[in-house]
């Protein structure tokens, strides 16, 4: 059985995320969608707690079989080591995202475990988490780029 992780922050979960996870799917038999940072800790720059986030990839991701919801903290290949994951997968969206991705990747093989990059799809390429938080703060629509209940609870968060 081939197990992937797919690390990240999902603050909030986008489309984007969501077709990543599913492609992932169809070349791994269980992907691990791993949400970062500690649940007692909410980092500054975050909009939602841990449980908010496992929550709503929980919820967006029940239609497909084989996904796996967890909240990690420290290093990724420890993680990865944890769960007996064969590989890390990511996402890549621009060439900036390949700078970042390719160090992180480089650094990850040389701690033991490999990345699997899924090219974003064109409709999802210029999506991003903290691009929804934006529009949605400043009063625009972020209809059909995140799941329904992400969108509604971005509007709770952010309402002023
Ligand atoms: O969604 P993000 O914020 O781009 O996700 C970044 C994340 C969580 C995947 C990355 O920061 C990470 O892997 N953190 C775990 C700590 C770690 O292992 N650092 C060394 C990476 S080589």
């Amino acid at each position: 059985m081939t197990k992937a992780c797919y690390p990240g922050s999902f603050d909030p979960i986008t489309y984007g995320h969501l077709d990543v996870i599913e492609r992932a799917r169809r070349v791994f038999d269980e992907v691990v969608v791993a949400v970062s940072g500690s649940p007692s800790n909410l980092s500054k720059n975050a909009l939602f707690t841990i449980d908010e986030r496992l929550e709503m990839i929980t919820e967006v991701t029940q239609h497909l079989d084989g996904i796996k919801v967890m909240n990690f903290e420290g290093l990724l290949v420890e993680f990865c080591r944890q769960i007996d994951a064969n590989a890390v997968v990511k996402g890549l969206r621009t060439v900036s995202d390949f700078d970042y991705e390719m160090q992180m990747a480089q650094m990850n093989a040389r701690m033991g475990i490999e990345t699997v990059f899924v090219v974003a799809g064109p409709k999802y390429s210029y999506l991003s988490s903290s691009l929804m938080k934006e529009v949605t703060k400043l009063g625009g629509e972020v209809t059909g780029l995140v799941p329904p209940t992400v969108e509604r609870s971005l509007k709770e968060k952010l309402k002023r």
